[in-house]
């Protein structure tokens, strides 16, 4: 990494972990997803089961192991408390598990040792790995709660939840978790990444015989398009399924991903909620920008050195963009980033969300060489 580089991140992480341990300080026993006026909202409780509520867990043990703050160890721990709730309800246990208990339990059994943690990460794990369905080789996204049937439903944001099932192979010994995460894998593979290297959201087989039968448009502008934040989970999550695995072809899609996302990057640097949106569509997504910089940083590790630079150069102007145009850096307000976009079918566009912030942080502490290992 250039010397100019590492000097703005070290300058950009210092500002970041000042801000952290403000909000930290504040949003003691919160669970924040969004933020309104600056101020994070609270997603314990009623909303316990959301897919995003082990993100500013994971924001504090980062903060916890740059700083040792006992507010951001005490706000992590209390997150991953309030996460038991999930455990008894069928409803809150999805192919999130990941997403919630890797920056929960399992960094917490990474860094302690708590036998407690280690509980609650092998118990989401089981969870997850007991979605996974044997004819068409896929892990079932989500259960039934809206009424639809989604027994057949697969989705790339998984592949960033498989790390929680090669954790578990690690702890326990049972190649059962590998197997069904590299099925998962190798399904997606062949059945979500076209052939321009753009992967679709959703994927839909019969869940009877495992036959794939169609894709969906998902949170994306339309039926065959390039969700951006679809994008850069499927970057992040094969260059991790590669990490764990060392099996070239999830190295090779990674990387057809990456360099779709590369040739799409606007000249402005800013991302949209779809690369193939209308023109006249001024949406953003922030957090598709964090998740690719932060999943392009791995990629980078796991590359030859001519690869290695494009996807670093990628990831680090990304981040000054975010950093320069996009970050909130008032120590009040309690967010990182603005313009972050769940969906583009969603009434609301462009606010904070924390999985926004999570990937951000996480991408700045990678390229000083700081970052903990969640995934
Ligand atoms: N995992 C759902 C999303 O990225 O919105």
């Amino acid at each position: 990494m250039r010397s100019e580089v590492l000097h703005w991140a070290n300058e950009i992480e210092t500002k970041i972990l000042d801000k952290l341990q403000q909000v930290a300080d504040r949003n003691v026993h919160k669970i924040p997803y969004t933020a309104t006026d600056g101020s994070f909202d609270d997603c314990s409780g009623e909303k316990i089961g959301w897919w995003t509520n082990g993100f500013f867990a994971g924001m504090m043990w980062f903060l916890y192991d740059r700083r040792k703050s006992s507010q951001a160890l005490k706000n992590a721990l209390d997150i991953e408390e309030k996460l038991d709730a999930s455990f008894l309800n069928y409803d809150f246990l999805d192919h999130d598990n990941g997403f919630k208990w890797l920056p929960t339990a399992v960094i917490n059994y990474k860094i302690t040792g708590s036998e407690a943690s280690l509980n609650r990460g092998l118990l989401a794990a089981s969870n997850l790995a007991g979605r996974y369905n044997t004819k068409g080789k896929f892990i079932r996204a989500w259960n039934d709660r809206t009424g639809q049937d989604h027994r057949g439903y697969a989705i790339i944001d998984c592949m960033m939840n498989l790390p929680l099932l090669y954790w578990a192979v690690n702890c326990t010994g049972d190649p059962r978790f590998q197997q069904i995460a590299e099925n998962h894998a190798d399904t997606v593979i062949n059945s979500f990444i076209r052939p321009d290297g753009s992967v679709a959201h959703i994927v839909e087989f019969d869940p009877v015989t495992g036959r794939r039968l169609r894709s969906h448009k998902g949170q994306g502008y339309e039926h065959g398009s390039a969700w951006t934040r679809g994008q850069g989970w499927g970057i992040y999550g094969f260059a991790l399924s590669y990490r764990h695995t060392k099996k070239q072809d999830y190295l090779t899609a990674a990387c057809r991903i990456a360099d779709y996302y590369l040739d799409h990057i606007p000249e402005n640097g800013l991302i949209p909620i779809d690369f193939n949106q209308p023109d006249s569509c001024t949406w953003e997504d922030s957090s598709a920008a964090a998740v690719a910089a932060s999943g392009l940083l791995e990629l980078s590790g796991l590359v030859q050195a001519s690869d290695r630079e494009r996807y670093e150069e990628a990831a680090v102007r990304l981040l000054e963009v975010l950093s320069k145009q996009r970050c909130r850096w008032e120590t009040e307000v309690d967010y990182f980033l603005d313009c972050c976009s769940a969906s583009y079918k969603e009434a609301v566009h462009e606010y904070p969300i924390i999985y926004g912030d999570f990937y951000f942080i996480e991408a700045v502490l990678k390229i000083n060489q700081h970052a903990i290992d969640i995934w």
